[in-house]
């Protein structure tokens, strides 16, 4: 089947990850469907060309963000994402006032306002009425780590209007049993949960681990630790909203040794946060084992990208598959692609197997293009 149309967007969280969705999904709109476009892997999936996503609508609480355009929101602070447009784009799509909730840290209280979020003195609207409103076919969950609660609104709102879902952050959903058959129950697709970058920390580890164990190098101890000095890294400056990234990240690592190392031997974590590196983050990783005759082995590596971008363009593909799981009435946590695109997918397996099951999805659900 060939797809036509739109797939129309939500994003609840109009941060930095957004910001560099919204920009590539303009500055690549009108790309050739068979270019080759560095940083860009697939200007068509399934039949949808990256143009078609049409962002319909964003939720926020911010007061630099709420009542704007998505296209100025996506410039206004504490966001710090790459821009590569001088003026912001005609996105035509309205800000709403999202429910507070737990989306803002208390720890953002000690932050200079320009890198803290300020929460609008507005009535939230109700979240499954405007979906309906806007006939949102994807909604994009981009809120801070850690909001447990705000997500939970958000899932349950996508239920009732019957959206299909992109998980991008590390609250568990779709790898969740007790959501995954909500959603399953309502025939409602959903593709998570936390979002793994195109080269970032997580994939360049599971690579460097996978690499040690096919070549019968018993990996020993490991580290990942990570700096940045967005949004994101000050909020996980709050130690409760730690824990679920690091089980996320963790879990990505230890699922592809062929025997998970003890707790004490393996440390994944976002580790400072660095205010003037901004959407910079840097990764450092070490990795060290025994080889051959006991010999031993150690890598180091470090790795410095700018975080929102290499979040976004996976995103436009998540966010692509999971309309081509509602177009063919897929219900529940959609596998081969979130096992792809995620770091904590319902099941985890290689990268290589993760791609196989994601084509043999696109190709089963349109015409492969
Ligand atoms: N490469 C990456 O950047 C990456 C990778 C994996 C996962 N993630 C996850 O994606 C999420 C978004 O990352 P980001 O860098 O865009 O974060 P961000 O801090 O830049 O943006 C969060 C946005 O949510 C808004 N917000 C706060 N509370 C809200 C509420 N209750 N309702 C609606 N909006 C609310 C904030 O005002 C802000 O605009 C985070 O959870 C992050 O951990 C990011």
């Amino acid at each position: 089947m060939v797809h036509v149309g739109s797939i129309n967007v939500a994003i609840v969280g109009v941060g930095n990850c957004a910001s560099a969705l919204v920009q590539g999904i303009e500055h690549y709109r009108d790309v050739e469907p068979d270019a080759d476009i560095p940083g860009l892997l697939n200007p068509v999936l399934g039949g949808y060309h990256v143009g078609d996503l049409d962002v319909v609508c964003g939720f926020d609480i911010d007061e630099r963000k709420v009542g704007r355009d998505v296209g100025e929101a996506i410039f206004a602070d504490p966001n710090c994402a790459l821009e590569v447009r001088e003026e912001p784009p005609e996105v035509e799509a309205p800000v709403y006032m999202a429910p507070p909730a737990d989306g803002r840290s208390p720890r953002m209280d000690e932050a200079d306002e320009d890198d803290a979020f300020v929460v609008a003195d507005r009535d939230p609207v109700d979240p499954a009425a405007k979906l309906a409103e806007h006939d949102v076919d994807v909604l994009v969950n981009l809120l801070p780590v850690g909001s447990q609660q705000a997500t939970e609104t958000w899932m349950q709102a996508a239920l009732e209007a019957e959206v299909a879902v992109v998980n991008g952050i590390p609250v568990f959903v779709a790898s969740e049993p007790s959501w995954a058959k909500r959603f399953t129950d309502a025939d409602v697709p959903i593709l998570g949960d936390d979002v793994k970058s195109q080269v970032g920390a997580t994939i360049t580890h599971r690579v460097l681990s996978n690499m040690f164990e096919n070549r019968g190098v018993d990996v020993g101890e490991t580290y990942q630790l990570n700096v940045g000095g967005n949004t994101d890294f000050l909020t996980l400056q709050d130690v409760e909203r730690l824990d679920s990234k690091r089980t996320s990240k963790t879990e990505a690592v230890q699922s592809q040794l062929d025997e998970p190392l003890d707790e004490h031997d393996i440390k994944i974590a976002p580790s400072d946060y660095v205010p003037f590196l901004g959407d910079n983050k840097v990764a450092f990783i070490r990795m060290q084992g025994e080889g051959f005759l006991g010999a031993p082995v150690e890598l180091e590596a470090r790795l410095s990208v700018e975080d929102s971008p290499n979040s976004a363009g996976i995103l436009t593909d998540a966010i692509r598959c999971a309309a081509l799981a509602a177009d063919e009435g897929r219900a529940g946590p959609i596998e081969g692609p979130s096992s792809l695109f995620f770091k904590r997918p319902p099941a985890q397996c290689t990268d290589e197997e993760a791609l196989e099951r994601m084509q043999a999805f696109v190709t089963e659900t349109a015409d492969g293009n």
